[in-house]
């Protein structure tokens, strides 16, 4: 560890939350030098739904190295990228009815964002891009300027303009809808708003703290768009590839954005690799116009196309996080009432926050659970919210065993601050 407090940028994050050396993992736990076991509740932030190493993913990557496929190619055609671009075709876009032209933009998240972004300007002829409250959209200078929060956007230096903010879905609590304020400012040609190329949004927010969409006001918003010539950008980064249930986090909204952005878990191990989805009539790029020499992570493509064929051929995996998610949001809500902790457990699928009343128990709960071999980290503007993100593929038994944890974690730091007032 010596190394890293010396060497490696005060810009390193999870590293003083989890301060210690991992050398391995498998599926939904992670091992450190000394040999000591850590339960994962944290997915590598959802890049792991299918938690670390996976058998199957594993030997598709081990064959291909082996056979010497090809591992870098820009966005040269490779057998693996073909072979990617069919199982996401048959598994995933063709079940759903989808018709989407794919961009691979570049490795990570944020180019994804970016490439969206650039795109639905250049689409629609419009510099401005509506988003909400509490997003998170990326650390580029694109994806940054239609990111909430204010620690993340001072660290840009530079102006960002070309981004409106408005306030999310429940912004203002119960009895307002959001979309209807929005609607009413795009209807009146003196409220000063101009009319964007498009709107950002996410339907669960992630690091905003587990924010959870209405579906009626996805639904609203859609139809904004639609009505006012505004592109629908779904940004499914994190919400996406199960973590909600659902394979994206929109369907059960019915809804269809015009560009989707996907990372995080697309590739299933771990690697990096992100896709932008354009409908096609808004795939306006000419060739070479967004450019990157690590389009088409090959190795990334091996593991990506083993994970669809294995998870998402059928809907069980989907079933299973549904079912397992309302356990899950019971067993937290009985542990609010019982200890009168004054929190809201909120959320979907296995995309579940604690959102705590006095903000600094959020980090000192997390803190406890690691302690006690619990990895999960907190979210929100004032990381008041604790995110329980377990792999999707986690055993009943290490989800109760990390709740049980959880549950030990929450009564001591109550107790410590005198909070615990319904004790059983
Ligand atoms: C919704 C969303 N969009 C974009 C990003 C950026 O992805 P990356 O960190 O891979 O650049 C994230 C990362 O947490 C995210 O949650």
């Amino acid at each position: 560890m010596e190394i890293i407090n010396r060497l490696e940028s005060e810009v390193r994050g999870y590293v003083r939350s989890f301060p210690k050396v991992f050398t391995h993992a498998k599926a939904n736990r992670m091992t450190t030098e000394d040999g000591a076991e850590y339960l994962d509740f944290f997915s590598g932030a959802g890049a792991l739904n299918y938690g670390h190493n996976d058998e199957v993913m594993k030997k598709a990557l081990v064959d291909y190295i082996a056979s010497d496929g090809v591992t870098h190619g820009l966005d040269m055609a490779t057998e693996a990228k073909q072979h990617f671009l069919k199982t996401f075709e048959d598994v995933i876009m063709k079940p759903r009815g989808m018709d989407y032209k794919i961009q691979f933009p570049g490795p990570t998240g944020t180019n994804a964002v970016e490439a969206a972004l650039k795109v639905a300007r250049k689409a629609k002829g419009r510099d401005r891009v509506l988003f909400f409250t509490n997003a998170y959209h990326g650390m580029t200078l694109g994806a940054l300027a239609v990111t909430g929060n204010a620690s993340k956007r001072g660290g840009a230096g530079v102006n960002m303009p070309g981004a409106i903010p408005q306030p999310y879905s429940g912004y203002f609590g119960e009895g307002r809808d959001t979309a209807d304020d929005l609607e009413m400012l795009l209807n009146n040609s003196s409220s000063g708003l101009e009319k964007p190329a498009a709107i950002i949004l996410e339907t669960v927010q992630g690091e905003g703290g587990i924010n959870v969409a209405d579906f009626d006001w996805l639904k609203k918003i859609e139809k904004l768009c639609r009505d006012h010539d505004m592109l629908l950008i779904v940004d499914d980064i994190q919400a996406g590839v199960g973590r909600t249930g659902p394979f994206f986090s929109f369907e059960p909204a019915g809804i269809s954005p015009d560009i989707i952005t996907v990372s995080k878990s697309l590739s299933g191990y771990g690697l990096p690799l992100a896709i932008t989805m354009i409908k096609p009539e808004y795939d306006v790029w000419a060739p070479g116009e967004h450019n990157g020499t690590f389009r088409g992570n090959n190795h990334a493509f091996v593991t990506a196309s083993a994970a669809l064929e294995h998870y998402w051929r059928d809907d069980k995996l989907e079933k299973a996080v549904l079912r397992a998610s309302d356990r899950i949001k019971e067993r937290l809500g009985g542990i609010i009432s019982k200890t009168g902790f004054k929190a809201e457990v909120r959320g979907r699928g296995f995309f579940i926050g604690i959102d705590c009343e006095q903000a600094e128990l959020a980090d000192e709960i997390a803190a406890e659970c690691f302690k006690h071999h619990l990895i999960l980290e907190t979210a929100g503007a004032d990381d008041n919210v604790i995110k329980v993100m377990p792999p999707l593929i986690s055993p009943d038994a290490d989800i109760e065993k990390g709740l049980d944890t959880l549950e030990t974690a929450i009564h001591t730091v109550l107790e410590q601050h005198g909070l615990l007032t319904n004790a059983a």
